[in-house]
């Protein structure tokens, strides 16, 4: 089933009998299934809630003001060359050395795909943090990228852009860096597949100011907006200011 309408998509975003399809649990110690099969992102229920209290301790280290100054910084000290910013930055204040592993183990995280390349980053991180942290800059790491990615296009294609945080928020709206999340019903077995973008476009008249689904909604949401727009707007400043 694919879901296109908001208020749909935020109830089953809101109903614990859709979970996130399974992934498999069989994976060898310190593979990508592994790890996959080990982060609250596809745990659901008891699993998932204790999982996701872990990311909390973490998290609460981070000052999104920090990241943001911390990404301007770097991206001027790279002459603009932004890829790898947000996660250098994130991995830093995490306390992690070396996060020259984090792409290609996200390469296959939220996909599944697995590969000798996933396998080996994944074994790389598992040396270097817990599972909490190697989550949070898994999660981070695309997303991130994407949303900076449409960012810098929808300012070089729409009118001039001074104010970055309302640049960002329109591409929050417009176009969402994940297009889409799953889930799988489980009194049916059927997949369904909620449609951010669409869902983001539903015209809703009693809501003007347009709240957007990009960072998830009800049980499951992101659990780190403001880092991630820290780190966006840190770049942005970088490139653009
Ligand atoms: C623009 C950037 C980002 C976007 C659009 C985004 C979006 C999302 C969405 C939609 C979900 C929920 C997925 C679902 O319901 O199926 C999610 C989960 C998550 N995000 Fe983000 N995210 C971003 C950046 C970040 C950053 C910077 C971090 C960490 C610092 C992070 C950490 C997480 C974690 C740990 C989860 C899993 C939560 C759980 O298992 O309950 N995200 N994100």
């Amino acid at each position: 089933m694919l879901i296109t309408r908001h208020a749909e998509a935020e109830a089953v975003l809101s109903d614990a009998r859709y979970v996130p399809p399974p992934v498999r649990q069989d994976g060898a110690e310190g593979t990508l299934a592994w790890l996959r099969a080990r982060v609250s992102r596809f745990s659901s229920g008891e699993t998932h809630a204790r999982r996701r209290r872990e990311l909390a301790g973490p998290l609460s280290g981070l000052d999104p003001a920090r990241l943001r100054s911390a990404a301007r910084a770097l991206t001027g000290r790279r002459g603009g060359d932004w890829r790898g910013v947000p996660t250098a930055v994130l991995a830093e204040a995490l306390g992690v050395e070396d996060s020259g592993a984090v792409p290609a183990a996200a390469a296959g995280y939220l996909s599944g795909r697995e590969s000798p390349e996933a396998d080996a980053a994944a074994a790389e991180l598992l040396k270097q943090a817990g599972i909490p942290v190697i989550t949070l800059l898994l999660q981070a790491h695309a997303a991130t990228e994407g949303l900076i990615e449409n960012a810098l296009e929808r300012a070089a294609t729409g009118p001039s852009r001074d104010d970055i945080d309302e640049l960002l928020r329109e591409t929050l709206r417009w176009d969402p860096p994940l297009t889409a999340t799953r889930r799988l019903d489980t009194r049916t077995g059927d997949e369904v597949v909620i449609d951010l973008v669409a869902a983001n476009r539903d015209p809703r008249p009693c809501d003007p100011a347009g709240s957007h689904l990009t960072f998830g909604h009800g049980l499951r949401p992101c659990p780190a907006p403001e880092h991630a727009l820290a780190l966006a707007a840190g770049v942005l400043e970088g490139l653009l200011t």
